[in-house]
């Protein structure tokens, strides 16, 4: 049985005393990573704070992206190494708003995901279509096309560990989320490429979250289904409460 991990993905929010408030207010409450994994994921500027205050905590702390070179000519990039002198635990990476804004490709994707492992980071890799390749019937193959690009050159341990997040993009931050049965679908495609890329063995243990409007009111019947192993959370995981509700359906 795959541990859920629940994360919550703070996007551009919360200054550092923000974050740390928010800290305090789940860390005594948040349950046991016997159960359930939960992780945080801040922005930059927050992480030295958080990594300090989760430790010793049931708290995982998550960086929102990083750069695949160790150092250099990157003005206002933040290296794999700065995250893992910092300690953090994992880093999201290919997050839509991303790739729509930022110019992430599938092949940065995976030198990121590639430098994160170098570096005992955990990924966890977005993957997710359009409305209109939605419409089109284009997600799973497009989705695919993704998950594929993301795990080129990995080991089958590394593939393990990697945190796969589908997240329909017609879905974030727009309050309709995915039909339990079609967000379970595309999830269960996406373990199908795995154990066809990878291993069957692989594909039973590596853990695939749902993201796309989650909140404590649809988290239960997201996470019964069968190929579901968790949720990255956006705008309902920003105040402790319905954070906490959303680890506790992970349990
Ligand atoms: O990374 C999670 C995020 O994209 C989902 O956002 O606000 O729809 O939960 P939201």
């Amino acid at each position: 049985m795959r541990k859920k991990i629940i994360a919550g993905n703070w996007k551009m929010n919360k200054v550092i005393s923000e974050a740390e408030q928010f800290l305090n207010e789940v860390k005594t409450s948040i349950p046991s990573s016997d159960q359930v994994d939960s992780v945080v994921c801040a922005p930059f500027l927050s992480l030295p704070a958080l990594v300090e205050q989760a430790k010793g905590t049931d708290v995982k702390i998550a960086a929102q992206n990083m750069h695949y070179e160790e150092n250099g000519a990157f003005t206002g990039e933040v290296s794999p190494v700065m995250l893992q002198d910092l300690g953090v635990d994992y880093v999201v990476l290919g997050h839509s708003e991303r790739r729509e804004m930022f110019n992430e490709t599938d092949e940065s994707v995976n030198k990121k995901v590639k430098a994160a492992f170098d570096h005992n980071i955990t990924p966890i890799v977005c993957v997710g279509e359009t409305l209109t390749q939605r419409d089109a019937n284009e997600t799973k193959p497009h989705v695919e096309k993704q998950v594929k690009a993301a795990l080129e050159g990995l080991s089958e341990q590394q593939v393990k560990e990697t945190v796969i997040a589908y997240e329909p993009i017609w879905a974030i931050g727009t309050g309709k989320t995915a039909s339990s049965e079609d967000a379970n679908e595309v999830c269960a495609h996406i373990r199908e490429v795995v154990k066809t890329t990878v291993s069957e063995d692989v594909a039973n243990e590596v853990r695939i979250q749902y993201g796309g409007s989650v909140k404590p009111a649809n988290v239960d019947e997201l996470l019964a289904q069968s190929d579901i192993d968790g949720a990255l959370v956006g705008g309902a995981s920003l105040e402790p409460e319905s954070f906490l509700k959303l680890v506790e359906a992970g349990k």
